[in-house]
């Protein structure tokens, strides 16, 4: 469904849709900093459109760092400092006149603990259409229940959308999330270890509704319509293995956070081109 109200505000960009083969976002020598000290540094990554790509390696290589860059949300806290540039769609998302609020509505971030607001499921998923200009409480309500039957949780909640979304299990708050994430009908889709404050049956169902969201639709009006791309941090490789086209693996070097190699996951964990993500990959450091 499409959002029926669109502030055109809120889109980077009017530029017609690239081909498909051409990368969603671009990071051109990106770097993160704090204090003035690098904690990852000059990453080169392609994110290809409409897949799934995970970011993987061992703790503090900065892939929260880099992957907070890519909304904005390096901008809130103090000390961070961001170089280099991300483009999305043409548009450089790291530029200073690129407003964070309209970017977060294209980019959406999940985070290892769910975070719904406090209120009501049906709140949760309606204050975000209604900030974002939907302003008809019947449009509110349909595109609250597709986004809800997106994530699967439609047929769970359906009787109780006027409870607290603080009472429902840990997974499905994730699912909640990220059916707050996608009703903003987001271009992309970044999740920093989505599962790892859940259980394996909760892990489980998130990784198949990743994988159903894939082929999914992030158009905001009839004339942009392209499948979603997701972005996933994990420490579980065999999740990257399960659901992520492609992988990126991150290391310290010289104590501080690179981006050593990408590819296809089968290549990467296959055929590895670096000794650190071969030793990563073998389970044997990390
Ligand atoms: N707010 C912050 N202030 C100062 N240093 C920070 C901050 N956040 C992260 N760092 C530092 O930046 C480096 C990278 O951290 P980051 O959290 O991005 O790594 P990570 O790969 O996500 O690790 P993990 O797998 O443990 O989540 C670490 O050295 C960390 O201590
Ligand atoms: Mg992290």
């Amino acid at each position: 469904m499409s959002l029926p109200i669109l502030n055109p505000e809120l889109r980077l960009t009017t530029t017609p849709e690239p081909a498909m083969s051409e990368p969603l976002l671009r990071a051109c020598c990106v770097t993160v900093s704090y204090g003035g000290k690098p904690a990852v540094r000059d990453v080169e990554l392609e994110i290809a459109r409409g897949r799934i790509t995970a970011m993987i390696g061992p703790s503090g290589c900065g892939k929260s760092s880099f992957l907070a860059s890519l909304n904005r949300l390096t901008d809130l806290i103090g000390g961070c400092t961001v170089s280099g540039a991300a483009m999305l769609d043409g548009r450089d998302l790291l530029a200073p006149d690129v407003d964070p609020v309209a970017l977060r509505r294209r980019v959406g971030m999940i985070f290892q603990k769910p975070n719904p607001f406090a209120m009501s499921i049906r709140k949760n998923l309606e204050m975000p259409l209604k900030a974002n200009g939907v302003r008809s409480a019947a449009d509110r309500r349909d595109l609250a229940e597709a986004a809800l039957r997106d994530v699967g949780l439609w047929d769970e909640v359906s009787d109780r959308l006027n409870h607290s979304a603080l009472r429902l299990s840990g997974g499905q708050q994730q699912r909640l999330c990220i059916a707050r994430a996608v009703v903003l009908r987001p271009r992309l889709l970044l999740l920093d270890e989505p599962c790892s404050a859940l259980d394996p049956m909760a892990t489980q169902r998130i990784e198949e509704l990743l994988s159903e969201l894939r082929g999914g639709c992030c158009g905001l009006d009839s004339t942009e319509e392209e499948p979603l791309t997701q972005v996933v941090v994990t420490h579980n490789l065999a999740q990257a293995k399960r659901v992520a086209d492609d992988t990126a693996v991150f290391w310290v070097r010289d104590g501080c956070g690179v981006m050593i190699e990408s590819g296809a996951t089968q290549e990467v964990f296959e055929n590895p081109r670096e000794e650190e993500t071969r030793r990563y990959v073998g389970g044997l450091q990390g």
